[in-house]
């Protein structure tokens, strides 16, 4: 994880690193730091949230027209002002900002230490530092290039050097970043919202590529020394996007944003009739109907996604559909035949497991689609065809927008698959284009009126433990309302199918455990309504999620919260967004961080 920043040019360099640290905090957020050329190198660090920084910079900051800043996540070395960013050499000449894990750290450390090098923390960018300091020999570029030639692991890194105070040396292998072209100014960052108050004109490095970057411009070279012309991309991201536009937190700002996420993502998708997907040269029409097999790699929610996919693509394109969690599928042995569609979704496009699990695929011969809301970001860059969610940065750690934006794009997916391989009458087709052109109102209709979710989540915020439970569609829901219930308010949950219950979760039952059941209409409805009975014999409360007009649930259930009517298998959207406004309102009740909860990143970038 972790967020980095660099700038160079006439102005004043801390406001700029800060500004931009503040927009990668979601990357990290366990310690911050700057360093900044002002004739020597001036370090600044501190514990804990970026304004503990902020604060240190108010009695003191130091200025010059160089710096780069850190936000971390801790990987080596628990959260402290020693292993927090920019690390420096021997001299303290030289500082570097670091994203990644660097793999042999141990023994590179070992070498330099014997080298007389001596280290001031655990982790493992330090030993970038003095390896530089260990090659340098006039010339900072040469020697980051040496460096990491030594380095296993994944890196995105920024170095600075009194030496040479005119330039800032960027590196990228397997972690993001990016450079910023301005004028008279350049910058570096992890992501684009870094940098978005001083310019809209971007470069993606690629893996294995360096930049020397200066206030003239930025010369891109391979690792081996071949000269990179890359495309500048101009960012038409609003920069208020990035703000929580008067909502107390991003992650209610994020939910409330879901109509227009989805809105956005499906935005091109039909076209007088037609399904139409814009990674369709990648996904020929003779691959497409070759296809026997599709597997789904992702991670937490994205995989609750998948689950979805997985529904709607066997039902509507009669293909089969495995779903699998990356961390799993990159180290069992799938079989892959070149009739294989991988499709990985990961809303930040950086999740190493599903990343790795894209080119285990690849490797074996199978066509990787990814369904990503990064533009650039690396498993876009990888797969042979792009799906991008058009949902707008999400700040928010929990993800909601990327979820239902990842939901519509699979069903997009699936209706463009069952178009092509005619698995289904146009006219039913057509039916479900409509139904999905009319989610995001549904959406909204939801998010209209919140009360009754935020008076059940007075009621049961003391509740230690939940249980979920859905049938169908209604199992990825469930999932999705347990994960996102225990990761922002730290209370225990877990999803069930509501078949399963009676195999083990049943003895979990007591008034003390709430129970959120999916309970929206469907061709399983009245076995659902057969488990709420059995919870209620077992003195649970029965929380439930139902479709509108539904009066007799209401004998059922203590709490409901209704949906519009909407077709089973898109159900899943309006369904899943009371649950994550349940999360939300207990995790404030409980005054839990809703967008920075703890231990979590927004991008996994390790294993
Ligand atoms: C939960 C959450 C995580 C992510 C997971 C995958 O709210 O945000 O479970 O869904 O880390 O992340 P991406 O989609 O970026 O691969």
């Amino acid at each position: 994880m972790c967020g980095i920043v660099g700038c160079i040019g006439q102005r004043d360099t801390v406001p700029v690193l800060i500004n931009g640290l503040k927009r990668l905090e979601y990357r990290g957020y366990d310690s911050a730091g700057i360093a900044v050329l002002d004739g020597g190198i001036s370090v600044v660090r501190r514990l804990g949230k970026l304004k503990e920084l902020e604060e240190a910079l108010l009695t003191g900051a130091p200025s010059g027209q160089i710096g780069i800043g850190h936000t971390r996540w801790a990987t080596h070395g628990k959260p402290s002002e020693e292993n927090a960013h920019p690390h420096l050499d021997c001299t303290g000449n030289l500082a570097v900002v670091h994203n990644g894990i660097i793999e042999n750290f141990i023994a590179l450390k070992e070498e330099l230490q014997a080298k007389g090098h001596v280290f001031g923390s655990e982790t493992d960018t330090e030993v970038i530092a003095h390896l530089v300091e260990e090659k340098y020999d006039g010339n900072l570029l040469e020697a980051v290039k040496a460096a990491i030639k030594e380095l296993r692991g994944s890196f995105a890194l920024a170095v600075i050097s009194k030496h040479e105070p005119d330039r800032i040396i960027a590196a990228r292998k397997d972690s993001p970043l990016i450079l910023g072209i301005g004028e008279g100014e350049n910058f570096i960052a992890s992501d684009v919202p870094a940098i978005l108050g001083y310019t809209r004109s971007v470069i993606f490095l690629d893996n294995d590529e360096i930049a020397e970057v200066t206030c003239d411009g930025v010369k891109i070279t391979t690792f081996d020394d071949i000269a990179v012309n890359r495309e500048i991309f101009t960012v038409n991201w609003d920069d208020e996007a990035a703000e929580k536009c008067g909502y107390e937190d991003f992650m209610l700002k994020e939910i409330n944003e879901q109509p227009t996420a989805v809105r956005e993502t499906i935005r091109s998708s039909f076209v007088g009739g037609d399904v139409r997907l814009d990674t369709a040269s990648h996904l020929t029409e003779d691959i497409i109907k070759g296809l026997n097999k599709i597997f789904i790699v992702a991670c937490g929610t994205s995989y609750h996604a998948g689950l979805v996919g997985k529904n709607a693509i066997e039902n509507w394109a009669g293909i089969p559909v495995e779903v699998d969690i990356s961390s799993e599928f990159r180290y069992r042995n799938p079989i892959i035949t070149k009739d294989t569609l991988v499709v990985a979704i990961s809303q930040s496009g950086e999740t190493a497991d599903t990343l790795a699990s894209l080119r285990e695929a690849r490797a074996r011969g199978a066509k990787v689609i990814a369904i990503s809301n990064v533009v650039g970001s690396s498993i876009t860059r990888e797969a042979d065809g792009i799906i991008h969610t058009h949902a707008g940065p999400e700040i928010g750690v929990a993800a909601t927008k990327t979820l239902v934006s990842q939901m519509a794009a699979i069903y997009t997916l699936a209706l463009y698959l069952a178009q092509v391989r005619e698995a289904m009458p146009k006219a039913e087709i057509d039916k479900l284009i409509a139904e999905v052109k009319a989610l995001p109102d549904k959406i909204a209709a939801v998010l209209a009126d919140t009360s009754v979710i935020e008076e059940c989540a007075r009621r049961f915020s003391e509740c230690r433990s939940f249980l979920f439970l859905g049938r169908g569609i209604g199992v990825p829901v469930a999932m999705e309302g347990a994960l996102k219930l225990k990761e922002i308010s730290y209370i225990h949950a877990e999803g069930y199918a509501a078949g399963e219950m009676k195999h083990g979760p049943i003895a979990l039952l007591e008034k003390a455990v709430p129970v959120v059941v999916v309970a929206t209409k469907g061709h399983t409805y009245e076995k659902v309504i057969s488990n709420i009975q059995e919870v209620k014999a077992r003195d649970s409360y029965v929380i439930a999620v139902a479709t509108e007009g539904d009066e007799e649930i209401k004998q059922q259930a203590e709490y409901v919260f209704y949906v519009p009517e909407t077709p089973e298998l898109l159900s899943a959207i309006p369904a899943v967004v009371p649950l994550q406004l349940l999360s939300y309102y207990i995790a404030k009740i409980r005054g839990c961080n809703v967008d920075q909860p703890r231990n979590l990143a927004k991008s996994v970038t390790v294993e």
